[in-house]
């Protein structure tokens, strides 16, 4: 028997390698993407080749470009936000991580994946929605929801036994839970479970305190083509080094903290830090670049889909037709969503201060307060009005008549 996991490299999931191994009788594949999670992948090569994984069975993948290109940008057109705030960071990183792990299982003819989710969370359904989208016949194994590694110190005690390296500060309570990748970096967990509780500010690792951000505001203009980021200050870059670099001024000027309690798939309620310092900054230049090129209708029609978008992306369903239907018609939405937006950084905020497009709808010559040349007829206006009025009238007329 074979299983592809999801190989971070970290303790949990060298604990599941061995369980599989010890406990399953399988043989494991390793699968590690970089994310731009912002960590070193060839420590998990090393480890993995420790605990008995042999070189061809170890794959180690830069999907950076594809994540951001493929996952990232599309949900980005839909501004998609789930509960009003959370820019999904990640949920919509796991399908491309399922997609991945059953391709590999598919290369090696393995009948399985495995991933280190617990039973508790979102994670484990967006996995294996995915998975099972991808390949009907596929098997996942979530040991979180088998073994009986139930507390830390079982768990300790398991990669003592089996000679897993445990670095010095996992000995203690690891302080939270942290999934990052390039769109953003969420804490969970200990320390943050008590949602009156303010989080302490070493929880934060990807921006600066926004009081602590420059005193001088930055300025940056951000080119758009159909609905996607392509230049900064005209400065041509490609999907991952675009959002990248979003990060950095994110991060020097506070931008995109959250402090978040979310209703989860499976029921319960958690609250969450969550930093999307460039997907923010990318969130309102959109917004922006939209307000100039969309027309209302088709604008106001995307917002009302919009949570219905956010929330089957939360809740794993990247792979399914509901969520293509949708994706369908907010790409077409964006067909002129092509202009240049410049935006204002400065403490925790980035606003649009400027927006310019060869597709803009935006007529000055209609809007003036000046004389407009006969572009409009103000007269006009007091039919639209009357008729617009008339149910409005009849309603008042006859609460007048009913005495309410
Ligand atoms: N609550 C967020 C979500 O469901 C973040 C989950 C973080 N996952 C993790 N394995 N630490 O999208
Ligand atoms: C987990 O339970 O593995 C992380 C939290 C989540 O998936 O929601």
């Amino acid at each position: 028997k074979k299983v592809v996991l999801a190989y971070s490299g970290g303790l949990d999931t060298s604990i599941i390698l061995k369980w599989l191994q010890t406990e399953y009788g399988c043989e494991v594949i390793t699968f590690t993407a970089d994310l731009g999670q912002g960590e070193e992948l060839e420590p998990a090569r090393k480890k993995a080749e420790l605990l008995g994984i042999k070189p061809e069975n170890i794959h180690i993948e830069d999907l950076r470009e594809e994540f951001v290109r493929d996952f990232v940008f599309p949900m980005f057109r839909a501004n998609a936000q789930y509960e009003g705030l959370y820019l999904l960071g990640t949920s919509i990183a796991r399908p491309l991580i399922s997609k991945r792990l059953v391709e590999i299982a598919a290369e090696h003819g393995a009948d399985a994946v495995s991933h280190g989710a617990t039973g508790k969370g979102n994670d484990q359904v967006r996995f294996e929605l995915a998975a099972y989208a991808l390949n009907p016949e596929i098997k996942v194994i979530a040991p979180w929801r088998e073994w009986d590694l139930s507390s830390r110190t079982k768990l300790l005690d398991f990669a003592e036994q089996n000679q897993i390296p445990i670095a010095k500060d996992k000995r203690g309570e690891a302080p939270f839970s942290v999934d990052a990748n390039l769109l953003h970096t969420s804490s969970e967990g200990k320390v943050l479970e008590d949602p009156a509780e303010d989080a302490p500010d070493y929880v934060y690792q990807r921006t600066v305190h926004p009081e602590d951000a420059p005193d001088t505001p930055e300025f940056i203009e951000i080119g758009f083509e159909k609905g996607d980021p392509v230049s900064i200050n005209g400065v041509a870059m490609s999907p991952a080094t675009i959002l990248t670099e979003l990060n950095e001024y994110g991060r020097k000027h506070g931008i995109g903290r959250l402090d978040l309690v979310e209703g989860r798939y499976v029921g319960m309620k958690s609250r969450g830090i969550y930093e999307t310092p460039g997907g923010t900054i990318l969130l309102d230049a959109h917004r922006g670049i939209e307000s100039i090129t969309m027309d209302r209708g088709a604008m106001h029609l995307k917002d009302e889909l919009m949570p219905k978008y956010a929330e089957l992306i939360y809740n794993g369903y990247w792979y399914s037709p509901e969520r293509e239907m949708l994706q369908a018609a907010i790409d077409l939405s964006q067909e002129h969503v092509t202009g240049t937006v410049r935006m204002k950084l400065y403490k925790g905020l980035a606003r649009v201060v400027g927006r310019w497009s060869d597709h803009s709808l935006y007529s000055e010559e209609h809007v003036t307060f000046e004389e407009d040349q006969g572009a409009y007829d103000q007269k006009d206006a007091a039919g639209f009005i009357q008729l617009n009025a008339l149910r409005l009238k009849l309603i008042a007329m006859r609460n007048k008549r009913v005495g309410k």
